[in-house]
């Protein structure tokens, strides 16, 4: 199991993490877990279990997963030995080795491996969720969870997603992607761009992020510039929408979870209430309130909607393993669209993906274990594939 990671979400992923260490079935599985600190080191610890005494508290409004005495995945981080990944196939072992700079070391590595079956990823984010870390496993050969290189690399630019979305006829709200060198150059042009297309209020996002870090609404023409600028520290691609809801409403947010590799199935649909505006970073991790509703309240026929763009969702960008797709839903004229897809949404038992999987009968034990068969089946599938003549 990898966590932590490079990524903003470093604290979101070790709560997924030591949810997920806790509740799989540890008569079949035996766990080693690796943490990724904030600089990209990689740490393991033999036991990680024995690490903390005493029960694990998951306080996901506080965020103190960071800390080594509140999670598992923390000490590991405090306390582990370095390892990496080589990016090589190691025939019938794959693994770990110790890491040291020190050559004399390296040689007696190979004693020391650490051999694994199949990596779960509990990563979010940058160079977890975009297919960076995917790229290394394929080089390595080692099945994985979740979705691959492309799916994983498609699905976190919301640029190339709503191309995609396009291509198989998936609503969408209306959008324009912009450079942030074409704003540094011409913004009198880009801002007449925006404002033939879209009407106020406008949400400014760079294009591979999350968390809503760098997202913002604009209501209006002076809003606009400062929005693209703070989007613009983030991507070098900024996407800018039509806001649902409009000036008076605010969107319904339902979200899906999808599960399978080539025959992937739709959970029931559930809604998010934030607390605020819109479901920025202090909504979703911080602060108290904003509110989970499961089953979503929508009629038959639009949940039926809901379930069936969600899996063309997960279909259009090569997705595997899992993935939650995100809906706009304007709250008058009722119009679903298509927001976005996470191919490694939260993932602690009592985040959305799992608790939609809950309410449709796959308890969070159980999900863990399909998600590593479908890891392996995927693997066991390219295995089929040859590679030249
Ligand atoms: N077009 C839109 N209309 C209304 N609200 C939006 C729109 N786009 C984003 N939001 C709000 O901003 C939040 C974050 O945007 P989202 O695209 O989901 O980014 P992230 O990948 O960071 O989650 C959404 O959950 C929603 O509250
Ligand atoms: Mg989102």
């Amino acid at each position: 199991m990898l966590f932590g990671g490079r990524s903003g979400e470093h604290e979101v992923s070790l709560l997924s993490a030591a949810s997920v260490l806790q509740a799989i079935d540890k008569d079949k599985y035996e766990v080693v877990p690796i943490g990724i600190t904030k600089d990209g080191r990689w740490l393991t610890a033999e036991h990680a279990e024995n690490l903390l005494q005493g029960k694990l508290v998951i306080e996901p409004r506080h965020l103190r997963a960071g800390d080594p005495e509140i999670t598992q995945p923390a000490a590991v981080l405090a306390r582990g030995e370095a390892v990496v990944v080589p990016p090589e196939p190691v025939h019938r072992q794959s693994g770990f080795v110790p890491f040291q700079t020190d050559a004399s070391h390296l040689r007696r590595a190979s004693d020391r491996a650490i051999n694994v079956d199949v990596i779960f990823p509990v990563l979010h984010g940058t160079f977890g969720e975009d297919g960076t870390i995917q790229g290394l496993l394929e080089l390595a050969d080692i099945p994985y969870v979740g979705a691959g290189v492309l799916g994983s690399a498609a699905g976190m630019d919301k640029d190339i997603m709503k191309s995609l979305f396009i291509a198989a006829e998936i609503p969408i709200v209306k959008h324009v992607t912009v450079l942030r060198s074409a704003w540094e150059n011409e913004p009198k042009k880009l801002r007449q761009l925006v404002e033939r297309k879209l009407k106020y209020p406008v949400f400014v996002k760079p294009a591979n992020l999350g968390s809503s870090v760098g997202i913002s609404k604009a209501h209006n023409s002076k809003e606009l510039g400062p929005a693209i600028e703070e989007a613009a520290r983030f991507d070098r691609k900024i996407v800018i929408e039509q806001g649902v809801g409009g000036k008076k409403h605010k969107a319904r947010e339902i979200e899906c979870s999808v599960l399978g590799n080539d025959e992937p199935a739709a959970s029931v649909p559930g809604e998010i209430v934030p607390v605020k505006e819109f479901y920025d970073y202090n909504a979703k991790y911080l602060d108290e309130g904003s509110e989970l509703v499961i089953p979503a309240k929508l009629t038959k026929a639009e949940t039926k909607r809901v379930q069936e763009l969600a899996i063309r969702a997960f279909k259009a960008v090569d997705c595997s393993g899992l993935a939650r797709v995100d809906f706009l839903m304007d709250p008058v004229m009722r119009k679903i669209c298509v927001n976005e897809i996470n191919t490694m949404p939260g993932f602690t038992a009592i985040s959305m993906y799992p608790k939609l999987w809950a309410a449709s009968g796959l308890d969070y034990p159980d999900l863990i274990d399909k998600l590593i068969h479908l890891g392996v089946e995927r693997h066991e599938d390219k295995k089929k594939n040859q590679y030249s003549r």
